[in-house]
């Protein structure tokens, strides 16, 4: 009698509606988190070229009067080797001040980020001429920049 009255209680397909939702959900999220990965990685690697292409536009406002590695006389040192370098001591490199060279910095993501912010505030009596970049979108990935490119030999 109670089978007459509610049909879908006793039909042995109520059910399965309920148990295909957490099937379909779980299928969804498998397929989801493996698509996931590889986008992550392509999205990392988008991010680290757009970091370098950023690095290399802003780097064009030294260039004048730096090489990255070592090329024709500028009238700033070689960048070569600046990570972990000691301030004003790349050799061949005659025209330091004598505050640069007294300053016993160590050049690094910090001291550079506040060297290249604000050169006069640094090494106040240093002679390079550059007001500084102030923007920290731009100097993060002039920075990004300048440790992959002067590491190179
Ligand atoms: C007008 C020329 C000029 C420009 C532009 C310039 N620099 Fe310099 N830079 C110099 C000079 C000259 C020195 C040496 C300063 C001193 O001895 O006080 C120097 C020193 C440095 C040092 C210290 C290097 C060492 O061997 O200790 C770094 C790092 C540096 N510059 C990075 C940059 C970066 C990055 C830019 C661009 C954002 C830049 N400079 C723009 C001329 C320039």
């Amino acid at each position: 009698m109670t089978d007459a009255r509610h049909p879908r209680l006793a039909h042995p397909d109520a059910r399965r509606p309920r148990l295909l939702l957490p099937a379909a959900a779980l299928a969804a999220a498998a397929l989801l988190s493996a698509l996931a990965m590889p986008q992550g990685a392509a999205r990392a690697e988008d991010d680290q070229a757009k970091l370098m292409k950023d690095g290399a536009r802003s780097f064009n406002k030294c260039k004048a009067c730096h090489n990255l590695v070592s090329g024709p006389k500028r009238m700033g040192p070689d960048l070569k080797g600046l990570f972990g370098r000691k301030a004003g001591t790349y050799e061949g490199y005659d025209k330091y001040s004598d505050a640069m060279k007294a300053s016993g910095i160590v050049w690094d993501d910090e001291t550079l980020a506040a060297y290249l912010e604000n050169p006069k505030k640094v090494v106040p009596k240093g002679s390079m001429a550059f007001a500084g970049i102030r923007k920290e979108s731009e100097l993060t990935a002039l920075l990004a920049y300048l440790k992959a490119e002067t590491a190179a030999p």
